[in-house]
């Protein structure tokens, strides 16, 4: 093998908001690959997120900002496609329970049909198998502290966005 050659690891996501399982992975996947690119989707089939695409980015960058090899950017259409043209190495995910498993393989599997590109999952931490940014966003708006699930970054985003309820 070329040891120059950089190992690029695109992690892709939705990020409405980021939250602690998201930048548990990121940073795991940070201390394996020279270099983890962290992609927002543009228009999900997910409709009406709850954070705009900048606002998504911005988030993930505070979030990401003491990390040399993070970047953060987005992209539209196929990740297959978008994969190519940043000339990832792998695709990172994060499983949390045995649903993930279902759907992520089969994704998997279809990117690599597409791109050649593998999908490499990491474990998610026990402490985050639970957490979700919908259910974030659901307990949020509920009144519940969402404090120990999103960055702090994150919830800052979220309290001037919209004062938690209460
Ligand atoms: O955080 P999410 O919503 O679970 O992330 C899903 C995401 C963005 C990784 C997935 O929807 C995706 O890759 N979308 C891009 C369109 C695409 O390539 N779809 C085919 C996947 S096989």
């Amino acid at each position: 093998m070329n040891h120059t050659t950089q190992r690029a690891a695109i992690y892709p996501g939705s990020f409405d908001p980021m939250t602690c399982g998201h930048l548990d992975v990121i940073e795991r996947a940070a201390a394996i690959f020279d270099r983890v690119v962290v992609a927002v989707v543009v228009n999900p089939q997910k409709r009406d997120p709850l954070f705009t695409l900048d606002e998504r980015e911005a988030m993930i960058r505070a979030a990401v900002a003491e990390l040399g090899n993070v970047e953060v950017t987005h992209f539209r259409g196929l990740l297959a496609d978008f994969v190519r043209k940043i000339d990832a190495t792998v695709i990172v995910k994060g499983l949390r329970v045995v649903a993930d498993f279902e759907a992520e393989m089969s994704t998997a599997l279809m990117n690599r049909s597409l791109s050649n590109v593998d999908t490499v999952f990491l474990p998610s931490d026990p402490r985050w198998s639970f957490v979700s940014s919908t259910l974030v966003k659901e307990v949020y708006s509920l009144g519940a502290d969402v404090a120990e699930y999103v960055p702090p970054a994150v919830l800052h985003v979220m309290q001037s966005k919209r004062p938690a309820p209460r």
